[in-house]
Formats: C-alpha cells, structure tokens, sequence
C-alpha cells in the first residue's frame, strides 16, 4: 500500500551536534558533537547504557529539544521543531484513548485532504497490514501492548513519515510479542522504505533489525563504534550468521561497565 519512491527523501544529518541541559554547574553536555547520517530508507540501531543520551538524540531529531551546538538537517532543512512528515514512537502507547484504533489511523491522515472515505480506505488498509483486520473498532483500552504498538505503526506508516523515530518501542513488551514485532516492523517497513532511527538497550534486537549499529557510551555521550550489516532478511536471532555473532560479542564488550574509560 501507499508505495512511493522514499530512495530520494529522508536523510536525515546529524552535524557536529552537541546537547546540553543545564545542571548545578552550568549547562553540562548530554551529548557531545556528534555527527551521523541516516541514508534514506536505511534502518539505524542506536544501543547504549541507560542515560548514555540515546533519548536525547532522538528528541532532539523529532525537534523536541534544541542543539547547543551544530545541526540535524532532514532532506537538507534544519529541524526546529516537531513535523508531521517526522513520526515518533515510543516506549508507552501515544494513541488517543478516546479513539478506536480505525479512529487513529483516520486522524493521522486528515492532513493529506483525503475524502472520509478514502481515509478510512487507507486507515483500514495500514491496520490490515500490521495484522489487525477485525480489530479496528477497538479502543486502546481494549487492546493488548503489542497491539496498540501495532496501531501506533499503522498509523504512523499511514502518514508517509520521511523518517521513523523510534524509543525503545518494543521495551515493555514480552520476549514472544517483541519478537513477532520485528518480524512485522522489518516487512512493514521494507514495503515503505522510511529512513529508521532505533533506540534499543538489547543488542539482538539491533542485529535482526538494523543496517547499522551505532554503541554509544556514557560520561558524555557519544558515539564510540558503529556497525554494519548485511545478513539477509528476514532475520532471527535463534539464526545469526558468523559475523552477527562477532558483532554480538563486540557489542557486548563495548557494554560492559568495565569497558567504560575510567572517569
Ligand atoms: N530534560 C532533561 N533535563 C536534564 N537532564 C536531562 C534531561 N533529559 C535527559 N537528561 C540527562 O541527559 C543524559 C542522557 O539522558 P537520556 O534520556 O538521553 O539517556 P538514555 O540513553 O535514553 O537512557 P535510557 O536508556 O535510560 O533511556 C542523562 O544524564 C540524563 O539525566
Ligand atoms: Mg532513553
């Protein structure tokens, strides 16, 4: 569904960025400059220890915070803010609960001057494709975590973001749930071909999913060794070929406490 050339739209650049907040001393960096680039319809993984600054790069992508300093460009503008053509997911379940999971998806697709009934053609369309024919006149509150984190894709895949941010999505879910979730947002998302940005702390979750593993590390932030691959898809993690494995146990090294230069 909703096919459409993404090869040319979604680099999203992150140049010399650094962020701070601002602690007892004086703005201290959450992150230090850091530059990255996401190639159009590419999948990246970012995995580190808690309050490495994963979140914080990523919310400062979605435009939620500012750069202290450098840029993050999407298609070559700056972000200043948050923008529809942006989609965010997050751990805990943003749907509106007073909406059925059709309703959702409708709301998500008001921008684009669809009819109502092309709307709910489409709506009804994004929540077939993420497995949820006969569900669609449930509300949130009906529905288990895994399914309103479907819906939560549907409904951002509906509105053709250029990149998908995403937060640990998968966090609160069990190992079983997590694991049909990646098989549903590796094909949704090869049918799509957005630009991926992954927040995860599990490090086979990266492997079945990502192009490229960035690691970041704490003390600042930063990115300290990054990753690519190019097993097959689909993937699982009961199948890693040998160089996921070796990457598996690099990145795991990279995360161990002891790892981390002394401060
Ligand atoms: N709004 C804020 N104000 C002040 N400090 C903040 C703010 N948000 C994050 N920080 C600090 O910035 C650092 C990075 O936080 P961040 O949430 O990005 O980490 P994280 O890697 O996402 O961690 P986790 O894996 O636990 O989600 C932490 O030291 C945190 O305390
Ligand atoms: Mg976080």
């Amino acid at each position: 569904m909703m096919a459409h050339a993404a090869d040319t739209r979604g680099r999203v650049e992150f140049r010399a960025v650094e962020i701070a907040f601002d602690g007892r001393r004086g703005p201290t960096p959450a992150v230090t400059r850091t530059t990255l680039t996401l190639e159009p319809g590419t999948f990246t993984a970012i995995i580190g220890p808690s309050g490495c600054g994963k979140s914080t790069l990523l919310n400062a992508a979605a435009g939620f915070i500012a750069p202290a300093h450098g840029e993050i460009l999407v298609d070559g503008a700056p972000v200043r803010g948050p923008d529809p053509e942006i989609g965010v997911i997050f751990q805990q379940y943003a749907l509106f609960p007073w909406l059925t999971a059709l309703g959702n998806v409708d709301f998500a697709l008001r921008r684009f001057g669809f009819s109502r009934a092309e709307r709910r053609q489409k709506a009804m369309a994004a929540l077939a494709e993420v497995g949820l024919r006969g569900q669609e006149k449930k509300f949130p509150g009906q529905l288990s975590g895994g399914m309103k984190q479907r819906v939560a894709i549907a409904r951002t895949f509906a509105g053709r973001p250029k990149a998908l941010l995403m937060d640990e999505p998968f966090g609160a879910l069990d190992a079983q749930t997590r694991g049909s979730m990646h098989d549903l947002l590796s094909g949704v998302w090869r049918a799509h071909l957005a630009t991926v940005l992954f927040i995860t702390h599990d490090v086979d979750e990266a492997l079945v999913l990502a192009d490229r593993i960035h690691v970041m590390s704490s003390g600042p932030g930063r990115i300290v060794e990054s990753f690519e691959l190019s097993a097959a898809r689909p993937r699982s993690a009961a199948r890693f070929d040998a160089a996921q494995l070796a990457m598996r146990a690099r990145i795991l090294d990279l995360l161990r406490p002891a790892a981390e230069p002394a401060a």
